[in-house]
């Protein structure tokens, strides 16, 4: 099974396929294709293990490690993630590894804790790095008009696939002390911006 649904004209859309379709890749080189064209791929109440995640993930690219490890634990709550002040960065535009030479291709998330209410993230059409500081507000001015942003409310289980190279990602302003909870794998990056 494989359905795809747009989530809107531009950017984003739904697909509903099986796990086990997933995990053997069956349907990696539409998705790869989706992905460039979508920018963003929702994946509903997937409930995927780690273990499916990373199978996944190999099927549609080489797992990029951060930390040494495949997926993180991705939370403002200190105790869960160590780095819990840096990842606040994550409520502004952002790419994931932009000051990497070659920033990961895609990044997954799966969502274990939504929030109780207007858990969300945003995706975008993306644009150029190399441009100046002013000319780079003006852009994101243009990109984050809403016909090119995508916005997730996440439930348990939903899974969530975005190009970070040709777009920006934010999570949308939640409580520090929520138990949110998003295990990321990202996949090596083939562009270099530097
Ligand atoms: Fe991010």
């Amino acid at each position: 099974m494989f359905q795809i649904q747009h989530a809107s004209p531009r950017v984003g859309s739904i697909i509903r396929t099986t796990k086990e379709d997933m995990v053997k890749g069956t349907y990696a080189a539409e998705i790869n294709r989706l992905l460039t064209e979508r920018s963003a791929l929702v994946f509903p109440q997937m409930h995927l293990t780690i273990e499916e995640q990373l199978a996944f993930a190999s099927t549609i690219g080489e797992v990029f490690l951060v930390g040494g490890k495949e997926v993180q634990k991705v939370s403002m709550d200190p105790e869960i993630n160590p780095v819990a002040d840096y990842t606040r960065g994550a409520f502004y535009w952002h790419i994931d590894g932009a000051n990497d030479n070659v920033p990961a291709k895609a990044t997954m998330l799966n969502c274990r804790i939504p929030l109780l209410i207007g858990a969300t993230v945003y995706y975008i059409e993306g644009m150029s790095f190399e441009e100046g500081r002013g000319l780079l507000c003006r852009l994101q001015e243009f990109a984050t008009q809403p016909q090119y942003v995508y916005r997730h409310k996440w439930s348990v289980g939903d899974f969530l696939l975005f190009d970070n190279t040709g777009t920006m990602h934010k999570a949308a302003a939640y409580e520090l002390n929520s138990k949110r909870l998003m295990e990321r794998t990202m996949l090596h990056g083939e562009e270099s911006i530097a």
